[in-house]
């Protein structure tokens, strides 16, 4: 499938879709949408944990590890275990252009997004210390999951109107098996056909501000 680079309002890259007519990120502002998302309101509600699994469906450019991975760091304590997935990962070319660490003001954002932009598919690397990485070169449909290993889903994937078999209660069920108790499935998606079939499948739903651009997000909880 054809894909083009195009520059996002907030100065930032992202990927566009002509033959889906659909963005990787917001065109409001990559950055800006990636850290409202699963950043202050994914990662964030778990800023007294330790340690956190983190499980992302569409790797992508690796932007919201990168994210997670300077977060992590500026924490005094704590680590991160990322998995992202991802079908049809970025050529070698397609990744240098997403150049989002320079964009970014923590000092080794550079050094961090070589090692994910570099670390091989299907194998635990460490990015940092603090911050482990697998990328899963795969579609999330045909990869086994661990049950109740995960604390946060960052859901990525494209919307439903793109990629309708990518919203489905039978890919919710086995996302919510993967998460611990407590866990969160965090999306920017708040389409009202997905809160219901989320919650058909066991989550409690609450709904946030979305990012500059969009009304609404979902956050979707594994509570009993
Ligand atoms: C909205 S984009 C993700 C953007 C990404 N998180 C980033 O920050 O660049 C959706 C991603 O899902 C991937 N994808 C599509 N179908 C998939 C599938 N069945 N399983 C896993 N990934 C898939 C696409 O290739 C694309 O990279």
């Amino acid at each position: 499938m054809k894909r083009e680079i195009i520059i996002t309002k907030d100065g930032s890259p992202t990927i566009y879709l002509p033959d889906l007519n659909e963005h990787y990120h917001s065109i409001h502002g990559a950055i800006q949408e990636a850290k409202h998302v699963f950043i202050l309101n994914g990662l964030n509600e778990f800023i007294h944990k330790e340690n956190i699994a983190i499980l992302e469906i569409g790797f992508g450019s690796g932007l919201n590890a990168l994210l997670a991975a300077i977060s992590c760091i500026e924490k005094e304590k704590g680590t991160i275990d990322y998995a992202g997935i991802e079908a049809f990962p970025l050529s070698d070319l397609e990744q240098s252009k997403m150049n989002y660490a320079k964009l970014l003001s923590f000092p080794s954002s550079i050094e961090i997004q070589k090692k994910i932009n570099h670390s091989p598919w299907n194998e635990n690397q460490v990015i940092h210390s603090k911050f482990h990485l697998t990328k899963i070169n795969s579609k999330i449909e045909e990869f086994d999951l661990t049950s109740d290993y995960f604390d946060i889903v960052f859901y990525d994937a494209f919307g439903p109107r793109a990629q309708a078999n990518m919203w489905t209660i039978e890919l919710f069920t086995k996302l919510f098996n993967a998460l611990k108790e407590n866990g969160l499935f965090v999306t920017y998606c708040a389409k009202g056909q997905v809160k219901r079939d989320l919650k058909a499948v066991g989550f409690s739903i609450e709904s946030k501000p979305g990012p500059p651009g969009k009304r609404e997000m979902t956050l979707a909880w594994k509570r009993f």
